[in-house]
């Protein structure tokens, strides 16, 4: 037996079932926010994920080269492949650009619950106008999104990469050194960190006061402290967000991220009953545009991981009831089966979900098919009501069954 390959999964049709409900309800609040879709390659040419997505994502990438001796990756992320379609499609159009996508990336990472090396992110970019209400307008779409999802206990914290960035120049480390110390104290690692800093001549007492910084987090009273231009730009977001409705956000000075291309505002959602991997929603200001080439340009966005969201829905037993047949139509005899099959077309295109035994069951196992099939009617087309103009309609739940004129079937099934 072949497997399928270590960190993919297949989804069976329950489980596709409700991932497409979840994706549409997140559709549906883009289309309230005036976000529109677009959609890039699976595979693009390596450079465009080299050029700034810093060591973690380069390690993880799956490239190779192509017959044509090309390098080729597959994409751990859209937001570059999206800047790289701004670049090559959109550069003229009015501003601001409101995007979004949804489709699978690629990481090799180890796998674990939540974690897997085909993924899915649900994400959105703004390019537009270097303002704290376009990061609101980013902010409050994940947060709204969140929100349609249903999901109950999450923690949205919201910081500004210039803070530690700050920090660091402070200590005296040039810009050009701190994306591998950043990336250490994103996920925390300061015995990993700690190396790194001391290189720079930085002692025991500046890391302490450092790493204790990248542990504040609180409410809005942490924002009159925070100094220079990310405080002030935090505390003009802030307002911004509560304009929104997003009042449950937390300050976060320690906030990173993993991609190196932040340059502002930097947000994560967090679903706490996930354990390790409970980041379901990553975003932030960037620059990324004239890396690849393109005119500078503001932009801001993030992406929801769909695969962990889902799992943190599961986890707070989130009901989703699977659709079932309306009706489930099934002939009583060989040779009433064309009428059957007529029947069930005509109640398919009155858009009911109309299923049909194809295993040519006798009655009683058909019957037995369609019960574990859930559908809510049974039709049974016999000779003898077909003689009289109508078909045997069995309520499953009730159990009644009536004989019902085939001029009246779709709106009996439709009551
Ligand atoms: P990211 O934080 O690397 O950001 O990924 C976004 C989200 O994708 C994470 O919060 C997580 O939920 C999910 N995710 C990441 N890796 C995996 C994995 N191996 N398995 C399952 N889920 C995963 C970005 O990718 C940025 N492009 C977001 C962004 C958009 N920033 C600005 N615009």
């Amino acid at each position: 037996m072949i497997q399928r390959p270590r960190g993919t999964r297949d989804f069976l049709p329950d489980e596709m079932e409700r991932r497409r409900h979840y994706e549409s309800l997140l559709r549906e609040v883009c289309r309230t926010h005036c976000f529109r879709e677009v959609a890039t390659p699976i595979f693009e040419n390596t450079e465009l994920f080299t050029a700034k997505s810093g060591p973690n994502i380069v390690d993880e990438i799956y490239s190779f080269q192509d017959k044509g001796g090309r390098e080729i990756s597959l994409r751990p992320e859209l937001t570059a492949a999206v800047m790289r379609l701004f670049i090559n499609e959109m550069s003229n159009h009015a501003r601001p650009l409101k995007l979004f996508y949804f489709g699978q990336c690629f990481r090799y990472e180890r796998p674990q619950s939540g974690r897997y090396r085909e993924f899915f992110q649900f994400g959105a970019e703004i390019i537009g106008a270097p303002n704290a209400e376009t990061d609101a307008e980013a902010i409050a779409l994940a947060h709204s999104m969140v929100k349609a999802l249903g999901l109950k206990e999450y923690v949205l914290r919201v910081g500004h990469i210039g803070i530690l960035r700050g920090e660091l120049r402070s200590m005296g480390i040039a810009d050009a050194d701190m994306a591998e110390i950043l990336q250490k104290l994103d996920k925390k690692s300061y015995d990993e960190a700690a190396p790194l800093l001391r290189r720079h001549g930085i002692d025991d007492d500046g890391m302490t006061s450092l790493f204790e910084k990248t542990q504040l987090t609180g409410g809005k009273e942490l924002l009159p402290g925070i100094e220079g231009e990310p405080g002030e730009y935090l505390r003009e977001l802030f307002g911004f967000l509560e304009a929104y409705g997003v009042d449950d956000v937390l300050v976060d000075i320690g906030t990173v991220r993993g991609l190196d291309y932040y340059t502002g505002v930097v947000f994560e959602i967090e679903a706490p009953g996930l354990g390790a991997e409970k980041q379901v929603c990553g975003g932030g200001s960037y620059t990324l545009s004239e890396v690849l080439g393109g005119e500078p340009v503001f932009s801001t966005g993030f992406a929801i991981g769909f695969d962990r969201i889902l799992l943190a829905l599961e986890k707070e037993d989130h009901p989703y009831t699977a659709r079932v047949p309306d009706a489930f139509v099934i002939a009583a005899s060989e040779d009433v089966r064309p009428e059957g099959l007529r029947i069930a077309s005509m109640l398919r295109q009155a858009g009911l979900g109309a299923d049909v035994d194809l295993m040519r069951r006798k009655v009683s196992k058909a019957m037995k098919a369609a019960s574990s099939s859930g559908a809510r009617y049974v039709v049974i087309v016999g000779s003898k009501d077909l003689a009289q103009g109508g078909v045997t309609v069995r309520d499953m739940q009730s159990g009644d069954q009536e004989l019902v004129p085939l001029d009246g079937l779709v709106s009996h099934l439709q009551s």
